[in-house]
């Protein structure tokens, strides 16, 4: 996720572009940059300053010339370390075309293979700098900037959205979009785009949302919508609460980060998915770095992680040894350094960490580098310190996460983690390349039924009515089970403050039974050994607790007092991603009801850099 502003017809450029990338940089901060209209050429400057790169960006313009137009940048990394050479906006061979583009392009590695046979130079490892160089192909080729975006965007695959300027119409700004959102706006007669309104507030007061492959053609009081045909469409005008300031409009609507995030998880889980399948359907894992060569000797997989990363290390386990047969084991991190432990050459080490700073997390890969291990990070944070010292990369794509309480993070993670077990089967050669090609296929299926599972949150509110005042939780499951339930009852106890375990269903006879009284409430995640899971729910209901159970829709014989449905996953080791859905809803509808901050509960940080 990355910020774009763009703007034309106001004699403060420079000024509303800086304004609106501070704004923007909840969606992104490792890395800025700006283009401007200067006369007949363009003027470009790029800063990459960690946590501060608006700011380093706003010191490096002060020598910026006057201009009237100009587009702005604010960069979450996914291709690409955040340098100032991948930072946006990035320019074709002649520096007269300038263009920023939030999202993924996933062919590009194809289309900058043939760029670069017709003599493109590439200047940046970013999948986005083929856009430039295909407009540049298009406006050689005699189109205007509006038709160049068209075909240049009919060429590539992926979720993006984009926006261009080039110094031969510097009054024109031109912006594409797909599966990521873009607004066109009007204030006085100013034309602006911007991935979202509070990039705007207090300077436009008409908004217009571009649709799926339309192409907007802004000027100074002037906005032309056409079609992928190239046909002039009504834009799609939107209206903005009144009452939003930058805050409410981050939020875009929800009431917290924590709704937001908890509704972005289809994208985050899209994104994640995006480009990791070669021409030929086998695996592509970029920053991997590591090859088939690498790994030959490798016997063992051990994920290291903290909270619910460790949980999406759990799910992963399951995945690695059924599809890769690899041994794997998951250790929580701060508990790896100082065991006695056997780690070593023929050890793949993988450290889960969506910021990629916690430092239990961090210490753990060290330690086995020390000890001769190859080490891979599974990370939401391309610049992250694991990321940098870990042999290799998997990045989830989620984006900036505010709220404390990671949501979509986790689910990220856990389909990070199982590209990288199909990559391990693929190179083993304990799946081929048709298995793989049908999990792949089943996962194309999962961000569709992540948002059905959220579409059902009304139902969750009504569970969490009839809990009432429950203290007293347990969360119960087996097998892939086991991991949704430890991290349904992690966010309970994070944002509600209630008493939430998480247990192996099999377990709770062998003590934890002795507490069920009641007035408990067990929740089970009945799924994959339904079977099983219905005496564990029997033994928990005989002692009077209240059962919630969370059970596929095509499961006919789900026991529980209520039932938490989730659309049916036809592969079990993927089911976890959707059901864990409804435990963030619960936890959120509870927390919610306690009148609890769901984005920054006490005594917790986003991130943990003491031991
Ligand atoms: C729970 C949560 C934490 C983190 C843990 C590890 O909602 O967010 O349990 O998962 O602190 O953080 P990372 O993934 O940044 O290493």
């Amino acid at each position: 996720m990355c910020g774009i502003i763009g703007l034309t017809g106001d004699g403060g450029a420079l000024d509303a572009i800086l304004d609106g990338l501070r704004r923007l940089e909840y969606r992104g901060y490792d890395s800025a940059g700006v283009a401007l209209a200067d006369g007949g050429a363009l003027w470009r400057e790029r800063a990459a300053g960690g946590s501060h790169s608006v700011a380093d960006l706003a010191a490096a313009t002060a020598g910026a010339p006057p201009s009237r137009a100009g587009i702005g940048h604010t960069r979450w990394a996914t291709h690409g370390s955040p340098t100032v050479a991948n930072a946006h906006p990035h320019l074709d061979c002649s520096g007269r075309i300038a263009l920023v583009h939030n999202g993924i392009i996933e062919n590009h590695a194809a289309l900058a293979a043939s760029l670069a046979a017709r003599g493109h130079v590439f200047t940046s490892e970013t999948d986005t700098e083929v856009l430039v160089h295909l407009l540049e192909e298009e406006l050689a080729g005699g189109a205007g900037l509006g038709d160049a975006m068209r075909a240049t965007l009919r060429t590539v695959r992926g979720a993006f959205s984009v926006v261009a300027l080039a110094a031969s119409d510097p009054e024109l700004i031109v912006a594409g979009r797909r599966s990521v959102p873009l607004l066109a706006a009007f204030g006085g007669g100013v034309g602006f785009v911007a991935s979202d309104v509070s990039a705007l507030l207090g300077r436009a007061d008409r908004y217009y949302a571009l649709e799926d492959d339309q192409v907007a053609e802004v000027r100074p009081g002037r906005l032309r919508v056409t079609d992928d045909e190239g046909r002039e469409v009504v834009p799609t005008a939107v209206t903005v609460d009144p009452s939003w300031d930058v805050v409410a409009a981050q939020k875009g609507g929800f009431d917290d980060f924590m709704s937001k995030e908890l509704h972005e998880q289809p994208r985050a889980v899209a994104d994640t998915l995006l480009d990791r399948r070669g021409a030929d359907g086998s695996i592509v894992l970029d920053e991997l770095r590591l090859s088939p060569y690498d790994l030959r000797g490798v016997d063992k997989l051990v994920l290291v992680a903290c909270g619910s990363s460790f949980h999406a290390g759990m799910v992963a386990k399951y995945a690695v040894e059924r599809w890769a047969r690899l041994p794997a084991e998951v250790e929580i991190a701060s508990e790896l350094r100082y065991r006695e432990h056997v780690l070593h050459e023929r050890t793949l080490v993988v450290g889960v960490s969506q910021s990629g700073e916690t430092l239990d997390t961090l210490e753990a890969l060290r330690e086995a580098r020390r000890a001769g291990a190859r080490t891979v990070v599974v990370s939401n944070v391309v610049h992250s310190t694991m990321a940098r010292e870990a042999d290799g990369a998997v990045y989830t794509r989620a984006g900036p996460e505010v709220s404390v309480a990671s949501t979509k993070c986790h689910l990220a993670q856990i389909v990070a983690l199982q590209v990288l077990a199909l990559a391990l089967a693929q190179w083993r050669g304990t799946m081929g390349p048709a298995a793989i090609a049908s999990v792949l296929d089943e996962m194309q299926r999962l961000p569709g039924a992540v948002a059905d599972a959220l579409s059902r949150k009304k139902e969750v509110d009504e569970v969490a009515d009839a809990l009432g005042d429950a203290r007293d939780f347990f969360f119960i499951g087996r097998n892939l089970g086991y991991p949704v339930a430890l991290e349904g009852a992690l966010k309970l106890k994070e944002i509600s403050y209630l008493r939430a375990e998480g247990y192996p269903a099999g377990e709770l006879k062998h003590g934890p039974l002795a507490l069920v009284e009641p007035g408990t409430v067990v929740v089970a995640v009945l799924d994959p050994l339904r079977d099983k899971m219905r005496s564990n729910v029997a033994e928990a209901a005989a002692r009077g607790a209240t059962v919630v159970s969370v059970a596929a829709d095509g499961d006919r014989n789900a026991v529980g007092d209520h039932v938490l449905r989730v659309p049916t996953v036809a592969d079990p080791v993927l089911a976890p991603v959707v059901e864990v859905v409804p435990l963030q809803l619960l936890a959120y509808s509870l927390a919610r009801r306690l009148g609890n901050d769901v984005d920054r509960p006490r005594n917790l940080a986003k991130t943990v850099t003491v031991e």
